[in-house]
């Protein structure tokens, strides 16, 4: 990026954009180098303003949410990274019906949704992403999924037009969707939700959390499970039964408490965890003759 071109991104937001800006500081695995620019927008206008300076200058633009499913490698990430704040984080309540931020943090609109006695949202317990990265990835358990209860999704094209793209448009299957294809930036999605008691709805939460911090490396750096589930099987007891609890390159561990994460020591580095990652496949892969699939997104460049 060009000193002219950090100077007139600068004027197009209230809050300064970070220039090499080490991505280990907004990933929960805590591995990943300089981004470019960092840039936090807080209203639809000044998203719009940014991208439309990024498709002038064929800067690559890329959407962060807490950073919480995400690699990121250790040369960092050239052009744009984009955070999304203020108005693109709110949430309107409408009897069932409930309008959010793309950039909102679920567990945030977890609890508010619980408060109100509006219940659906729960399989989406113990997720530390936002609103937007977990409907790009149809975030949830291994059965019930966030894009089951959205009802329509509005999104800033690839080409920066605003769009609302109604649920018959949408495809969501198992930790995917089509959303990446339909938009370049999740601006807001509403939920159709229903009525409970709001102290029952907190049950359910509590009951999903306890069942995290009892099988999930919560208290440590990472980034969720590293691979999807195969059909009829799971990843995380494929990678137990392998042997690979425990197994190290550098500071990335694959977790003793479950299999199918990675956990940061200390000072991993990206390519310590991807190298950890690509040998968990092909013990796996040897073992049992099956492929995992990354469920993780690995972005930037290598050092
Ligand atoms: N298992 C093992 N060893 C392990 C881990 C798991 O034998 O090291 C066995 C368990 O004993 C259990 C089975 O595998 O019988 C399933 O384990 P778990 O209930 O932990 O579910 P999972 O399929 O591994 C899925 C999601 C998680 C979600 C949990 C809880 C995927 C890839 N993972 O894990 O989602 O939190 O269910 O609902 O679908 C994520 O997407 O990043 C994620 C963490």
């Amino acid at each position: 990026m060009t000193e002219q071109e950090r100077k007139t991104l600068t004027k197009l937001v209230t809050e300064p954009p970070k220039f090499n800006e080490p991505m280990r500081h907004h990933t929960t695995l805590r591995v990943g180098g300089p981004a470019d620019a960092l840039v936090t927008v807080h209203t639809i206008n000044e998203l719009q303003k940014v991208v439309q300076f990024a498709l002038e200058r064929g800067l690559p633009i890329l959407v962060l949410g807490e950073g919480s499913n995400l690699i990121a490698k250790d040369g960092g990430i050239r052009g744009i990274v984009l955070r999304l704040s203020g108005e693109l984080t709110r949430i309107n309540f409408d009897t069932q019906e409930i309008e959010v931020g793309g950039g909102t943090y679920l567990p945030h609109l977890l609890v508010k949704a619980a408060q109100r006695g509006l219940s659906g949202l729960e399989c989406c317990t113990g997720v530390p992403g936002t609103v937007g990265g977990a409907l790009i990835s149809n975030a949830g358990t291994a059965e019930e999924f966030i894009g089951d209860k959205v009802m329509r999704v509005t999104v800033l094209t690839h080409e920066g037009v605003l769009r609302t793209v109604e649920k018959d448009e949408l495809q969501f299957g198992y930790r995917s969707s089509n959303l990446k294809e339909l938009g370049l930036v999740i601006v807001s999605a509403v939920f159709n939700l229903s009525h409970d008691e709001p102290k029952a709805i907190m049950e359910r939460i509590h009951r999903r959390w306890r069942y995290r911090w009892e099988t999930q490396p919560v208290n440590m750096p990472c980034a969720g499970c590293i691979f999807k589930n195969p059909p009829g099987d799971r990843a995380g007891r494929l990678l137990d039964a392998a042997g690979m609890k425990g197994v190290r390159i550098g500071d990335a561990q694959v977790s003793t408490v479950h299999a199918n994460f990675i956990v940061n020591l200390g000072n991993a580095k990206a390519k310590d965890v991807l190298a950890l990652a690509e040998l968990m496949r092909e013990t796996v892969k040897a073992k049992f003759g099956i492929t995992l699939e990354y469920e993780v997104q690995i972005v930037g460049e290598d050092e």
